[in-house]
Formats: C-alpha cells, sequence, structure tokens
C-alpha cells in the first residue's frame, strides 16, 4: 500500500485531498498546526472513512518545530510514496516568522524546503516516490492578484530579490501581494531544480485553481471580512484537491518530473522560473538559511 503524506490537511484543500485519498486505499499521514483540528480530522478518517492514519504537529513559522517534527516521521516512517506540500498562508503585509525570516517565505516555502530535505537525506523516498509542491499562479507577476504591486513595487516583482533576501533593507507599506507571490516562485523554481538533482524522485508543481478557502484569512479585520466572500465567488475546495490528484495519478503512472500543472493542465510557468542560475542560486541561498537544521 503506497503512503502519502500531506502538509496542511486540516482545511481548505488539503482537507479535501485526504478526504477523496481516504477512499482509494492508501496509507495516509498528515501534519497540520493545531492539536485540535488534527484529532477531529483523525477521528473522522478512522471512524467515517474506516482508514487508519497518523497525524504530526509543527508549526511552520518555527523551522525547530519542522525539525522535530521531520524527525519523528523519520522515526516512524519506512517509506513515502508521495509527499504533498500544500500548507500555505497569504499574508498581504511583511510579517516575520519566529525564526526571523519573512514569514509568508518561511510558511509557504522553506519549512516545505527543510521538511523535503531531511526527508530525502533520510532515504525515506523510493525509486517511484514523488513531491508535489503546490504553488499558485500568483507565483507569475503577469496575474490579476499582482496588479497593484506591478504598479507599487516593480523593482521585486516577478523574481527573487537575491541581494536582500529577507527584505531587510526595505520598509513595504500598506497591502501587498509580493510576500506571497515570490513564496510561491520559490516553490517552482524549487521544483524544477530538485527534479534536475534527484533522478529518482518525481518533483512537479501545480496552481490548484482559485477557490474558496481560508488561505487569506490571517490578514486582521480585513481577511475575515473578504473570506465568505473568497468561498461565494470562487470554485470549491474540492476542485483543486481533484486537480491534485489527477497528477498525482499521472505521476505514479509515468514518471512525469519538473513540470508545472495549471489545474490539470500541464502548462508553462512564469519564464523567470526557467532560469538555471536562478534555480541553483535560490537553492544554495536556502541551503545556507537552514544549514543548522538541515545537519542531523
Ligand atoms: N485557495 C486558493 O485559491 C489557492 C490558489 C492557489 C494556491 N493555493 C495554495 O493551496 C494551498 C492550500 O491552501 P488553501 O487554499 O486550502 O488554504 P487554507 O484553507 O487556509 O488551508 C491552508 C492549510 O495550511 C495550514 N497552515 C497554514 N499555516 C501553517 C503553519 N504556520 N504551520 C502549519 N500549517 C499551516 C493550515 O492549517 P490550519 O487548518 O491550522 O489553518 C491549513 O491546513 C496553499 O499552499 C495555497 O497557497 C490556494
Amino acid at each position: 500500500m503506497k503512503t502519502i503524506l500531506i502538509t496542511g490537511a486540516t482545511s481548505g484543500i488539503g482537507k479535501d485531498l485526504i478526504n477523496i485519498l481516504a477512499n482509494k486505499n492508501y496509507n495516509l499521514l498528515f501534519i497540520g498546526r493545531n492539536k485540535r483540528k488534527c484529532e477531529d480530522l483523525k477521528n473522522f478518517l478512522e471512524n467515517t472513512k474506516k482508514i487508519k492514519t497518523n497525524y504530526y504537529i509543527s508549526d511552520f513559522n518555527d523551522l525547530n518545530s519542522v525539525k522535530k517534527m521531520t524527525e519523528k516521521i523519520i522515526s516512524n516512517t519506512q517509506k513515502i510514496d508521495a509527499l504533498i506540500n500544500n500548507a500555505g498562508k497569504v499574508y498581504f503585509s511583511y510579517k516575520k516568522s519566529l525564526d526571523g525570516i519573512e514569514k509568508s517565505f518561511q510558511i509557504n516555502y522553506l519549512s516545505h524546503f527543510l521538511l523535503t530535505s531531511l526527508l530525502i537525506k533520510n532515504n525515506l523516498f523510493t525509486k517511484n516516490s514523488q513531491i508535489i509542491n503546490v504553488s499558485s499562479v500568483a507565483h507569475n507577476p503577469n496575474s490579476s492578484i499582482n496588479s497593484l504591486d506591478k504598479i507599487k513595487n516593480k523593482e521585486f516583482i516577478g523574481k527573487i530579490n537575491f541581494q536582500d533576501i529577507n527584505y531587510k533593507n526595505n520598509k513595504f507599506k500598506g497591502f501587498s501581494s509580493l510576500f506571497y507571490s515570490r513564496s510561491k516562485m520559490a516553490q517552482i523554481l524549487w521544483t524544477y531544480y530538485l527534479s534536475d538533482i534527484e533522478k529518482n524522485i518525481s518533483i512537479n508543481a501545480i496552481h490548484p485553481g482559485l477557490l474558496g478557502s481560508n488561505v487569506i484569512y490571517e490578514n486582521g479585520f480585513l481577511g475575515k471580512i473578504i473570506t465568505p466572500f473568497f468561498k461565494l465567488f470562487f470554485k470549491s475546495t474540492a476542485e483543486g484537491a481533484k486537480s491534485i490528484i489527477n497528477l498525482l495519478d499521472l505521476v505514479f503512472e509515468q514518471n512525469l518530473t519538473g513540470k508545472y500543472f495549471d489545474e490539470k493542465i500541464e502548462s508553462k510557468s512564469y519564464s523567470y522560473t526557467y532560469n538555471k542560475i536562478h534555480q541553483k542560486k535560490l537553492y544554495e541561498e536556502s541551503h545556507k538559511l537552514l544549514e543548522k537544521f538541515i545537519k542531523i
């Protein structure tokens, strides 16, 4: 039986994903940050779906917690056939994580980089294993979410600012999609680089669609007001989950790697993401930021 590990399974796309996969004869493991939500999900899967499952707790805002949680997975698990790096949030203003790193970059990208690197280093993946990074069309500066930043922050949009990766020298005022977009671009650059160096694992990225979820909820009063409209006007998160499962099945059948999917269709990501120098540079910078955690 194949084992699938999913991050961010307690809400939105991840929750629908695990619910659908529970009908498909997989061994399912998940990661969440909230113990009560994890317990509720485990009880639902075990009592209603009649499958055994296990969960791990980690707040991706804290890299130490990501490392400790990954060590537990490593000691309890023999192999992972698919890792779905799905956890993520939109933060419309500059915030720092517990580690002092820009929050969207850490939660959406760097924590997954740490989790994945430790699993690879400890040989948890086998020859036909796959990794799916849940990215977003927001990585592309031409996507509508970036319209304001194309005017306000045009020198930062559509690239990784390697000379000041933590935006230490820039004070951003007001709302910006820059932080989210950059984190989602980082996931794609990393997907392409990793798929080049890890020849035994299939690694792909996907934009799951524009879906009504809680992804923008953590933006103060405005996030709470906008979220119900978001859920009303966008497609359901189950549609995003189905697109991820479509990719999962396709990769198990055909071993595709280094691809970007827009929902169910293989697509081109933004031109910047194909630059091998940027891919390598981001990989090396990410390693530097995580140096003390990756050495175990
Ligand atoms: N919705 C869209 O339109 C859309 C479009 C493109 C891409 N995406 C991507 O799809 C993925 C899933 O998002 P969603 O739309 O399903 O949003 P969501 O409903 O807010 O779900 C996000 C998941 O990530 C978890 N998470 C957030 N912060 C975390 C942290 N610090 N540590 C550990 N887990 C954390 C959440 O945990 P809690 O349950 O505890 O909150 C939740 O399970 C994200 O990567 C998002 O960027 C979404």
